[in-house]
């Protein structure tokens, strides 16, 4: 099949106002680059000559500047689903600019298949190769690829020379059939292999090919300070400790780790604990640290959906494949994240917390309770089916005005069901088999901040502490009101709630 090769700019043309886009990828790995932001200048275009002009768009999970950043700055996205972590588009979506859906990853391609959002007009593909019948070596990250492929109306393929075409054998493209045909997904370890090497799409849907050289977006993490290095030592003892009294078999489990700067950290301080053996990875996204363990041997293999690591590191992933292909696997976010094969391998969780409870529920995603800050992703996939979930964040945020332990979290996206273990550079809670009652002593002994630990049993006292769950609706949000009122949590006003 010849293909129609054009500039991302005439390719740009062929998406009109109101079309659904789905892009490749997970994080800004695997996103499309060039055609977003040739989409983003077109909308600019039409924005002047007064005409409307915007897309819904679906991707893995977050995208690069070039696509969620340059769409949002354009005002050329009116919905987004299922994750994002742009800071222009966050703007947009706190404003009411971008109606956003924030959704478990691992669903989204399942719910696309049922007829949830109906149609995709056109999915934008990264690729490092395109065979002539079709075939599609996907790049860094793969998400939801493969459903959006099928699905769609219509393909552009985005080839990414910045990605050598010897990555082939890392991918393992699979998507399950629907009820009532579904079977068991037959993952029984983290290196197992299930699908394709390549994504099959029908050639005739490929309306255009654009080629570009633009690097993987990924940003730096921030270096380990005094805090994460803490959190990162107690996750590390309390996982040891698992391990000395049996709950962990000795072989070790699998892990996953979350995204961000606290997540990236904690894994590093694992890996440098001799008391925590050797071990393997079934995640969502294999960040920096992940590649630096497994170059010092301590993580012998990784499963995920990305390799959502910086330019630098991508690069020295790919000046030696040999050594890696046979230890990394990427996977359509369906099958990374899957609950079956989450609970079958008996993961560690490892996931970041915006806010936790005294009880021991979770917010991931909302500040105070109202603003998005990036979403659930996986981590809801994961938490619920784990083997232990543990959740951790710093014991205090902004400088201390901050405690992201409140009595109640302003918004629930992990309930106190699912989550075993909360820890923070103060201390670890273990909250397996403690009634509410006990969880909120426990986590207000073990990972409060001493600044916020007062008011915290002031809180309680408030309460009836012979309730189930011990609460006072009225003082309940008093942490988040002192925070909007005055800027600061230790300024509460307990008088107003007496
Ligand atoms: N209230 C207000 N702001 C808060 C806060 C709180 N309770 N807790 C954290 N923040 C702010 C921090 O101050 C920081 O702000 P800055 O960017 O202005 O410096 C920002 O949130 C990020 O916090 P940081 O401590 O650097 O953590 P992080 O980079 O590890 O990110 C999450 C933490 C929770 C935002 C991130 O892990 C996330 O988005 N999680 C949800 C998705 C998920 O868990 N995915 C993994 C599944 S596999």
């Amino acid at each position: 099949m010849a293909y129609n090769f054009m500039s991302a700019d005439e390719a740009a043309r062929l998406i009109k106002n109101g079309d659904v886009v789905a892009t490749s990828g997970f994080t800004a790995s695997g996103a499309p680059k060039e055609l977003p932001t040739a989409i983003a200048r077109y909308a600019d275009e039409e924005h002047k000559a007064g005409r409307e002009f915007q897309i819904s768009l679906f991707s893995g999970a977050s995208t690069g500047d070039s696509c969620d950043g340059e769409l949002s700055r354009a005002h050329a996205m009116k919905f987004r689903t299922p994750y994002q972590s742009s800071k222009d588009l966050r703007k947009a979506i706190n404003s009411g600019e971008v109606n956003y859906i924030d959704a478990h990853l691992s669903q989204l391609a399942q719910e696309l298949r049922y007829g949830t959002y109906g149609k995709i007009n056109v999915a934008i593909l990264e690729a490092a190769d395109l065979s002539a019948n079709g075939d599609i070596l996907l790049t860094a990250g793969v998400g939801n690829s493969a459903t959006y492929a099928n699905l769609a109306e219509k393909i552009i393929v985005e080839i990414n020379d910045m990605h050598p075409k010897s990555i082939l054998g890392i991918h393992d493209i699979y998507e399950p059939a629907d009820p009532p045909y579904r079977k068991e997904i037959p993952i029984y370890s983290v290196k197992d292999r299930i699908g394709k090497e390549t994504l099959k799409v029908d050639p005739e849907k490929i309306i255009a090919v654009v080629n570009t050289s633009r690097p993987n977006e990924v940003g730096k993490f921030t270096p380990v300070d005094e805090t994460t290095q803490k959190i990162g030592e107690n996750v590390a003892k309390f996982l040891s400790s698992q391990l000395k009294c049996g709950f962990i078999p000795k072989s070790f489990l699998p892990i996953q780790s979350g995204v961000g700067n606290v997540a990236n950290a904690v894994l590093g301080l694992l890996g440098d604990d001799p008391d925590i053996p050797n071990f393997t990875m079934y995640t969502e996204v294999i960040q920096d640290a992940v590649i630096d363990l497994m170059k010092k041997g301590r993580v012998s293999f990784a499963s995920g959906s990305s390799l959502t690591v910086t330019e630098e590191t991508l690069r020295d992933v790919y000046g030696n494949l040999d050594a890696f292909r046979d230890k990394l696997i990427l996977r359509p976010i369906e099958i990374s994240n899957n609950p079956e094969v989450v609970r079958r391998l008996g993961l560690i969780t490892l996931n970041t917390a915006l806010e936790a409870d005294i009880y021991g529920n979770i917010n991931s995603t909302h500040v105070m309770g109202t603003k998005m800050m990036n979403g659930i992703g996986g981590s809801g996939d994961f938490t619920r089916n784990a083997y232990i979930s543990v959740y951790s964040c710093p014991s205090i945020q902004k400088g201390g005005c901050i405690s992201p332990i409140v009595p109640m979290v302003s918004h629930v996206d992990h309930s106190e069901h699912s989550v075993k273990v909360l820890i923070t550079d103060q201390g670890i809670a273990d909250l397996r088999g403690l009634a509410p009652r006990e969880r909120a002593k426990c986590i207000i002994e073990n990972c409060v901040h001493p600044d916020y630990k007062q008011l915290m049993w002031d809180y309680l006292k408030l309460t009836d502490s012979k309730l189930q769950t011990p609460h006072n609706l009225r003082a309940a949000f008093a942490f988040h009101n002192a925070f909007n009122e005055t800027g600061d949590m230790r300024n509460i006003d307990w008088s107003k709630y007496e």
